[in-house]
């Protein structure tokens, strides 16, 4: 049932290039472009649509964050990302027009459940992205859009995270496509390169014996902090998030630009850094930013641990450690950096004899508020 691998952790990080694929599949006609036939809602109603909402709780609302950037940019519609359990007691600016997005695996999470069905009272029109037939958030929602990771059984997730992202990528581009002229147009490209990701998920999970090295010497670390910016922000928190919950190890993830803002007077010599180094081609010089904070935590004694594309030769002087990820255009990148993360906590919870797949304190939804 674990594939051979010695976890399921570790069996459904293998899984994700599938997930990722499965979550695709059937989803575009023969001439490239979206069809989503679960989408019961008429596309009047989604053009219409003037605001986003993304509802959602844990990792399942970083991979709302990273939708955030993506859907914002592909399709202008203003897009807020809300903690399914704050979003009901904020006084939401909810109406007709807004369009509640919510993300759950489980589909059973009470938090997320009870925001839906806030929003709902409020008029929303709600989308329920969900890995799991038949369950309870699907039901509460107007439409669902399935994410095809199979069954996720380790209580950290990892394989659901990429095909949540797949996911709403997919809804971004559908409502991007419903927009015309040159918004399709970019839509259809964008889907295009998504089909090639697959396969670069698959080529990275080839090299992270390194990565696997680098955790089991660092049993003894008691603290780790992630840097990024842009969509490598939400996945520094990702990367922070699966430490804490496999190895227990005190872990904080930061939007690099904040770190002059506070957060670089915790540097000190020898304190690991990972950091989600934008892709070169990124938009506003983001690379040359990240690259210079790097040189900044550095210089201060940092041991910095850099996720770059290939080929970024720019972090090479500043870097303790380099974990290649293959290229993609930055608004995808999150499919692949994210892996190392989860390979990390993987390994550094292994190397501390923990229970990878049944963490402390932890279950695999959360039924109650
Ligand atoms: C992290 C993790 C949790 C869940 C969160 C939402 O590894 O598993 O943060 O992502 O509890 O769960 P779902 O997606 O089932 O609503």
């Amino acid at each position: 049932e674990k594939g051979g691998y010695a976890t399921f952790m570790e069996k459904e990080i293998h899984d994700q290039p599938h997930a990722v694929a499965d979550t695709l599949l059937g989803r575009t006609d023969a001439d490239g472009r979206l069809v989503l036939d679960e989408m019961s809602i008429s596309e009047e109603q989604l053009k219409a649509v003037d605001r986003i909402t993304i509802v959602a709780c844990g990792t399942a609302a970083y991979a709302g964050m990273v939708a955030k950037y993506a859907i914002e940019h592909w399709t202008r519609i203003p897009v807020e990302v809300a903690l399914a359990h704050e979003f009901r007691y904020c006084d939401p600016i909810v109406n007709e027009r807004t369009l509640v997005v919510s993300i759950s695996q489980s589909g059973e999470t009470m938090d997320t459940l009870m925001a839906v069905k806030h929003a709902r009272e409020l008029g929303a029109i709600t989308v329920s992205v969900c890995n799991t037939h038949g369950s309870t958030i699907p039901r509460e929602s107007d439409a669902v859009l399935y994410t095809h990771a199979g069954p996720e059984i380790a209580v950290a997730s990892t394989k659901a995270f990429l095909a949540q992202i797949t996911a709403c990528y997919v809804l971004g581009l559908y409502l991007a496509q419903l927009r015309g002229g040159s918004y399709a147009d970019d839509a259809q490209s964008v889907m295009k390169e998504l089909g090639g990701v697959p396969a670069k998920i698959e080529a990275l999970l080839g090299q992270m014996g390194r990565v696997k090295e680098i955790a089991k010497f660092m049993a003894d670390t008691r603290s780790v902090l992630f840097l990024g910016r842009h969509v490598g922000y939400p996945i520094a928190m990702e990367g922070a998030l699966k430490l804490k919950e496999l190895a227990y190890i005190h872990a904080e993830g930061f939007a690099a630009g904040e770190l002059k803002h506070g957060p670089i007077a915790l540097i000190e010599p020898g304190q690991p850094v990972f950091v989600v180094v934008p892709s070169p081609t990124s938009e506003h010089g983001l690379h040359g930013k990240v690259v210079s904070n790097i040189q900044e935590i550095r210089a201060r004694g940092a041991r910095t641990l850099v996720i770059a594309e290939e080929g970024d030769e720019a972090v090479v002087p500043f870097a303790d450690e380099v974990i290649r990820v293959p290229a993609t255009s930055p608004l995808l990148a999150p499919l692949l950096t994210v892996v190392p993360l989860q390979v990390f906590a993987l390994w550094l919870s292994t190397a501390k004899g923990l229970d990878v797949d049944q963490p402390r304190n932890l279950a695999k939804s959360v039924t109650v508020e």
